[in-house]
């Protein structure tokens, strides 16, 4: 868990106000679940965990066939995490099984998926149970943050009873790739920070004024013209594929961003009879305004380019703005 980055918020519990941010540098103490769960019974009794003999498991219904390929990967990713360190030890076998109401693995979470789980941890086992395979998830993340390593490397952890659901079903985070282009690594990152604080929502604020960095299949010249750069500066499709599944595997939300009819100086570049043309004294100024309303040609465009959208990002919402439109040139 060492270098993990944690949000910490005003509120206790779900809250998704991002306040500050913390850097975990280690593991401490047995308290250190966040956010705070809505009812958290720690006890006095401590269980040794070994990196060598601790396995996850699927309840008997669940088993074979009916591997989810969600928790699978999440068996991994928190294995690296419950023991950053690998100190040999003598056996003692603990299992974390988990199981689910609904098995929906193939899914992507949406603003309806239930998050509830309870964990309750004993001598050498651990049992999580969840709804979903999104709740699921967030148990997991309890679950490691329990975890803790004494002076001399050795991992334990206590005696525990967990039941948790979130407070507000939308917690998420913004991000803004067209005033400044971010690294898909970069992003990547924050999915991961977002969901070691059990944040579900990416607002990914894509594109505006400034840049256009949205590949997109229909207008390629979008971006090869109105990103800050058409081949480093872009986010191809394969970009955007990754950072959805990334995001999915980790119950967030990929909440899209195509801020219109203003905040569009940056489509003009590669789409140039879509934007308004400014005129001073009778002629054109040479300066451009919002989206031009009064061509066919633009209804056309917005359609294609919206039904793209709605096909790439598998969400049920599209953000489209319509913020700060400048009636100036209208
Ligand atoms: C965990 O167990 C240890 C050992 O019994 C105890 O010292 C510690 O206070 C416990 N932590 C909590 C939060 O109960």
């Amino acid at each position: 868990m060492a270098g993990r980055v944690c949000f910490s918020v005003t509120l206790r519990k779900w809250h998704g106000f991002l306040l500050l941010i913390i850097l975990r540098l280690g593991l401490d103490t047995v308290e250190g679940v966040w956010p705070l769960p809505q009812s958290f019974l720690p006890w006095p009794e401590r269980y040794p965990l070994k990196p060598q003999s601790f396995t996850f498991g699927y309840r008997r219904h669940l088993a074979a066939q009916h591997r989810c390929s969600v928790l699978d990967a999440a068996f991994k990713r928190y294995f690296s995490i419950l023991f950053p360190d690998n100190p040999s030890g003598d056996e003692w076998v603990f299992t974390l099984t988990i199981s689910l109401d609904r098995h929906d693995c193939e899914g992507y979470p949406s603003q309806d998926s239930s998050e509830r789980y309870k964990l309750s941890v004993s001598a050498g086992q651990a049992s999580l149970y969840a709804e979903t395979v999104w709740g699921a998830l967030r148990g997991l993340e309890t679950f490691s943050q329990l975890v803790y390593q004494d002076d001399f490397g050795s991992y334990y952890i206590n005696k525990t009873d967990i039941e948790d659901f979130p407070q507000f079903k939308y917690r998420g985070i913004l991000l803004d790739t067209s005033r400044h282009y971010i690294p898909v690594q970069a992003i990547l990152k924050t999915l991961d920070a977002m969901a070691y604080n059990k944040f579900n929502v990416f607002h990914w604020h894509i594109v505006d004024d400034p840049s256009f960095p949205y590949q997109s299949r229909t207008f390629p010249d979008l971006s090869s013209k109105g990103a800050f750069h058409p081949m480093t500066h872009i986010y191809t499709q394969s970009d955007v594929r990754r950072v959805i599944s990334y995001a999915r595997m980790r119950g967030i939300r990929v909440l899209p961003e195509f801020d219109s009819p203003g905040h569009t100086n940056s489509w003009g570049k590669g789409k140039p009879e879509l934007l308004t043309p400014c005129y001073q004294g009778g002629s054109p100024s040479g300066t451009f305004g919002p989206v031009n309303p009064s061509l066919p040609s633009t209804y056309q465009f917005m359609a294609s380019l919206f039904k793209e959208v709605a096909s790439v990002f598998p969400d049920s919402h599209v953000h489209l703005g319509g913020d700060e439109v400048d009636f100036s040139c209208w």
